[in-house]
């Protein structure tokens, strides 16, 4: 049965796509891993990997996705059904979407409760005292109710937007919310160079250090360009499917990369300057967002209240669109294997997914005590987010892709039959065979290894 269901627009289509993957990833791990591996040298690797092994990878994922008109596990046996057993790797898709999703509440409600205290002015009241603040997000993280009070409530946002549909919720949410997200990294930036001694942090993320790009940052690199983009989840196999069938896949798949990289670059920018100038060390992740940020918005004075509250709102709208996303991905998934209505299937996953997301949120707190070959609950998902399943489910995709999916089928999809020239066939067939299969090779093993 082909899916009815479509984006408006090309331009739709991009913002939808470019919501899902400008996220978290984008604000709180490029910059700061930019930085620690290299600066410029390491943007430099970044941009090849993006552009050369991410965007292919995303392209793989659109054709498969419009191609079939299904989503992950019923296009991979459509396009191929000699043998059904390559459902296996949409399946995979599906776990992934499942359980990055679960996750991404966690840290998303977490968002949703500080952009709250920021707003009500409780952040700032914190002042300076590094102490205060870090004591103030430990109570906040493991307390029983508080986070899940906030991650219900970030969920059942995201919930009404898939209500909505595929155009009249994700595509204009993603309308408003995209535009809105420049404008704010952009007037965070305008504050963060402007302060004094702004220039060293712009100096940490882009002067090169070619001394600094290890091995290991060649590996970070290539992971955050896969992350960074959503590929390796089926969720832009499901986008894919909604392309308008005129739309040219190749260059929808450069814009997304292009918007995702320089929303990076952006945030780095309204972040590490705002940061170095206040005297604080360069750190990522949790640490970054909810101990130091909070802490140099407070050192502001008087707009304390102001920056704190957009910067957590960015965050807040970059999560939004990324979880939409994903519940986007299950919720097709469900509709396309049974007869259940989309607003059961969504609910469906808004349930289990906000269940999850609640233990992993108390195995930091009160089930901590639980543990999973010696990590916590949320510890132990995250390994499996970060390591083990997306570059799994992208290998499988992208060998599919290379050597399984008849090339006349890929030929006619990327030329919209036969309409558009494909001067850059060979150059993507090449990268999809030999060099991505490769590379995710070895980030699944030195994944694995250490
Ligand atoms: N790309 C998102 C980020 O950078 O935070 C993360 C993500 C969203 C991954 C949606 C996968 C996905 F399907």
């Amino acid at each position: 049965m082909a899916q009815q269901k479509s984006f408006s627009s090309n331009l739709g289509a991009i913002m939808a796509a470019v919501g899902s993957a400008v996220g978290l990833g984008n604000i709180w791990r490029f910059p700061y891993i930019c930085g620690k591996y290299g600066g410029g040298a390491f943007l430099l690797v970044y941009l090849c990997f993006v552009f050369l092994l991410g965007s292919v990878l995303m392209m793989s994922e659109f054709v498969i996705g419009r191609r079939s008109q299904h989503t992950p596990i019923k296009a991979f046996q459509t396009l191929y059904p000699k043998h059904k057993a390559w459902g296996l790797v949409g399946a995979l898709g599906i776990v992934t979407s499942f359980f990055i999703l679960s996750q991404y509440l966690v840290i998303s409600g977490w968002t949703t409760g500080y952009v709250w205290h920021s707003v009500s002015g409780v952040l700032s009241s914190l002042g300076t005292d590094s102490a205060a603040i870090s004591s103030f997000f430990t109570e906040f993280s493991t307390s029983p109710w508080t986070p899940v009070l906030f991650l219900g409530v970030f969920s059942l946002i995201v919930l009404i937007v898939i209500l909505g549909g595929v155009q009249k919720g994700i595509e204009n949410v993603s309308k408003v919310l995209m535009p809105l997200l420049v404008l704010l990294v952009l007037v965070l930036c305008v504050r963060s160079l402007t302060l004094p001694g702004a220039g060293k942090g712009v100096e940490y993320l882009f002067s090169p250090d070619f001394s600094k790009l290890t091995g290991e940052g060649v590996l970070a690199a290539l992971g955050q360009a896969l992350f960074s983009l959503s590929v390796g989840m089926g969720v832009m196999i499901v986008y894919g499917s909604y392309i308008p069938a005129g739309d040219n896949i190749f260059k929808t798949a450069m814009w997304i990369t292009g918007c995702d990289t320089l929303i990076a670059i952006l945030s780095g920018l309204a972040i590490f300057p705002a940061v170095f100038s206040c005297g604080f060390e360069p750190t990522g992740g949790p640490g970054l967002v909810f101990l130091v940020l909070p802490n140099v918005f407070n050192s502001m004075g008087a707009a304390s209240v102001v920056f704190a509250s957009l910067f957590f709102l960015l965050l807040m709208v970059a999560a939004i669109t990324s979880a939409i996303s994903l519940l986007e991905a299950l919720t097709a998934w469900i509709c396309d294997h049974t007869q259940i209505r989309r607003w059961v299937g969504a609910v469906l996953f808004f349930v289990l997914t906000t269940a999850l997301g609640v233990m992993f949120s108390m195995s930091i707190g009160s089930l901590s005590h639980i543990k999973i070959t010696g990590l916590t609950l949320f510890d132990f998902v995250d390994r499996l987010n970060s390591i083990y399943l997306p570059p799994l489910c992208a290998l499988g995709t992208i060998i599919f892709f290379g050597w399984v999916m008849p090339e006349e089928d890929i030929k006619d999809e990327l030329s919209n039959h036969g309409t558009l020239r494909l001067g850059y066939y060979k150059l993507l067939r090449f990268m999809a065979r030999y060099v991505a299969p490769l590379a995710l090779l070895v980030v699944l093993i030195s994944g694995i290894i250490s």
